[in-house]
């Protein structure tokens, strides 16, 4: 299995509760290693850009305000099969529906608070990385 790259968030929720650690503690557990860490209060502007896919969804709303409620931590995450690793240690996106063991089903408040947030699959691991670090910020 190739090495690969992922992007990471810890949600305002989370940071909030001082979670960071715990939490970057679990990826780290899982084998991934952060070559890029950054603390970011979101503007409305990135928020809704960063997650214009939504845009049309009746969570919209919610989700930009949740996500500009505090600060962030953006992170990028390395290792083998990391994008699915990363979704396998978040959990479920509904804590309800999330695994023991998992960031989610430990930490998250609702699907709205859920924590966490890791890409889906490779193109959008790639657009999302970009869309927080230059080249220069990702150290191997
Ligand atoms: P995330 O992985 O960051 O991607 C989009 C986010 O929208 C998701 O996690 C949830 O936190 C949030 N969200 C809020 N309501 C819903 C919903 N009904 N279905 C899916 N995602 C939701």
């Amino acid at each position: 299995m190739a090495i690969e790259r992922t992007f990471s968030m810890i949600k305002p929720d989370a940071t909030r509760r001082n979670l960071t650690g715990k939490i970057t503690a679990k990826l780290e557990e899982a084998g991934l290693r952060v070559v890029a860490s950054k603390r970011v209060w979101m503007s409305r502007a990135q928020a809704e850009g960063f997650y214009a896919v939504h845009k049309e969804r009746p969570f919209f709303g919610e989700l930009v305000e949740t996500m500009t409620a505090g600060p962030t931590v953006v992170q990028v995450l390395e290792g083998e099969n990391a994008i699915l690793k990363n979704r396998e240690v978040m959990g479920a996106t509904n804590p309800a529906n999330a695994a023991e063991g998992t960031i989610r089903k430990e930490f998250a408040v609702s699907i709205g608070e859920n924590s966490v947030h890791g890409s889906d699959a490779p193109e959008t691991a790639a657009q999302e990385i970009a869309y927080w670090f230059s080249g220069v910020e990702l150290v191997g």
